[in-house]
């Protein structure tokens, strides 16, 4: 069941958004060569605390830690460590904040130091999937036409979706009804939803250079693609008005 919120509800989730939105702005001033994903993790998690705000990951499942930092082929889910970032890898960066008993969660995948202008693009079209995908969640759309935005720019622009993991409802949950894949399935269609207003989604593809089929790790967590390949990932927290989303990650 997709529960929709209130104007009282989106309230508290913009406030619990902007807490995202700075974290992920901190992100990109301190994720250098050199720097760990532990020190991010770290950084963030304070960030946050200081803000009167919960990293909502940490424990979720028995999850380690506050943030995911899933370095190239990682698709999601890396899980903060020693490792130290390189000139010419892209980070992406996700994270989810509990403030007054309402959840935002969003993403961002950025280059350390040089990267080439192919890799630019993945990030880029990404970044574009998810831009597209939130003009389309509008009331009276239908979820599965957000799902379709995203997955024709992508493999419009010769990138692959990844089918296995999804965005999903979000609010007192983290993950509340309904999922939303980054592609078109008879499932969705299926089962497809017209958007209403005040439903608050977190709209997230997660594309990559090679074949979609993913692979979990040794950790339980991190997420691979499985040919290695580069993948990027972007996500929104948003909530459905009249007129368009409003992005409360900002
Ligand atoms: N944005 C991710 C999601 O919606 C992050 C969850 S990470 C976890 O599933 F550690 F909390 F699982
Ligand atoms: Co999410």
């Amino acid at each position: 069941m997709i529960v929709c919120k209130s104007e009282r509800e989106i309230e508290i989730m913009r406030e619990a958004g902007g807490i995202v939105a700075e974290a992920l702005s901190i992100t990109k001033e301190i994720a250098k060569e050199g720097v760990t994903t532990e020190e991010l993790n770290t950084r963030l998690e304070n960030y946050v605390l200081q803000k009167g705000g919960i990293p909502v990951f940490k424990g979720y499942r028995g999850y380690p830690k506050s943030i995911c930092t899933s370095i190239n082929e990682e698709i999601v889910h890396g899980i903060p460590d020693q490792r130290k970032l390189r000139d010419g890898d892209i980070l992406s960066v996700d994270i989810g904040v509990e403030y007054r008993k309402y959840v935002a969660d969003a993403a961002i995948t950025i280059p350390i130091g040089e990267i080439s202008e192919e890799v630019e693009n993945l990030l880029k079209v990404c970044e574009e999937a998810l831009n597209k995908a939130i003009e389309a969640a509008c009331a009276n759309n239908k979820l599965s036409e957000v799902s379709r935005s995203i997955q024709n720019h992508v493999e419009s622009q010769g990138f692959s979706v990844i089918r296995d993991y999804t965005g999903h409802g979000i609010g007192r949950q983290m993950h509340e009804d309904p999922q939303i894949p980054n592609f078109v399935s008879k499932e969705l269609l299926r089962a497809d939803e017209i958007l209403l207003q005040g439903m608050a989604l977190a709209i997230e593809p997660m594309i990559c250079a090679g074949e979609y089929d993913t692979e979990v790790l040794g950790n339980r967590w991190t997420v691979v693609t499985k040919d290695r390949k580069l993948s990027a990932h972007f996500e929104h927290t948003i909530v459905v008005t009249e007129n368009g989303a409003e992005i409360l990650t900002v």
